[in-house]
């Protein structure tokens, strides 16, 4: 192996490394903002408390969890919970699909929006 490779290979390592940590920095702050949807959501999967369970809630239909009383607008919204529309969904719930049950949060700050997805993303 030349130099060149061997470096190169530590390189990427390195990259690697603090792309991961990067990741598990916001999955942290994620927790945090996270406390502010606590006391309805639940991050245990076979659970529903007042709110839906949110784990593995990005990419998932809107009002699709079996055992959940969702509201009318949200089972007929349509939406699909993209990293987008979970944006604008924390950001003014009731005015992206009004009607809906879920009291008004308002995370406007797009850092603390990038914390809350990674954090949703890391729920398995
Ligand atoms: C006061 C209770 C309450 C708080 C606080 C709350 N939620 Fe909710 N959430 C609900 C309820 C109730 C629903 C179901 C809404 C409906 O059926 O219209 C819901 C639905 C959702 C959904 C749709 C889930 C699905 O299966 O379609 C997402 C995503 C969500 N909440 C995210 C959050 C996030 C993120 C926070 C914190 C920033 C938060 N919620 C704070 C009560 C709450």
């Amino acid at each position: 192996m030349s130099k060149i490779t061997v470096l190169a290979g530590g390189l990427l390592m390195a990259l690697s490394v603090s792309a991961y940590a990067d990741e598990r920095m916001k999955v942290a702050a994620g927790e945090e903002v996270f406390k502010r949807c606590h006391a309805c959501h639940s991050a245990d999967p076979s659970k529903n408390t007042f709110g839906p369970s949110l784990t593995g809630v990005v990419g998932r239909k809107a009002a699709s969890l079996p055992r959940f009383n969702y509201s009318a607008a949200l089972r007929d919204s349509g939406v699909v919970w993209t990293e987008a529309n979970l944006r604008k969904w924390v950001e003014n719930n009731d005015a992206f699909v009004p009607g809906t049950r879920m009291r008004h949060v308002a995370i406007t700050d797009p850092a603390e929006q990038d914390y809350l997805i990674a954090y949703l993303k890391s729920l398995k």
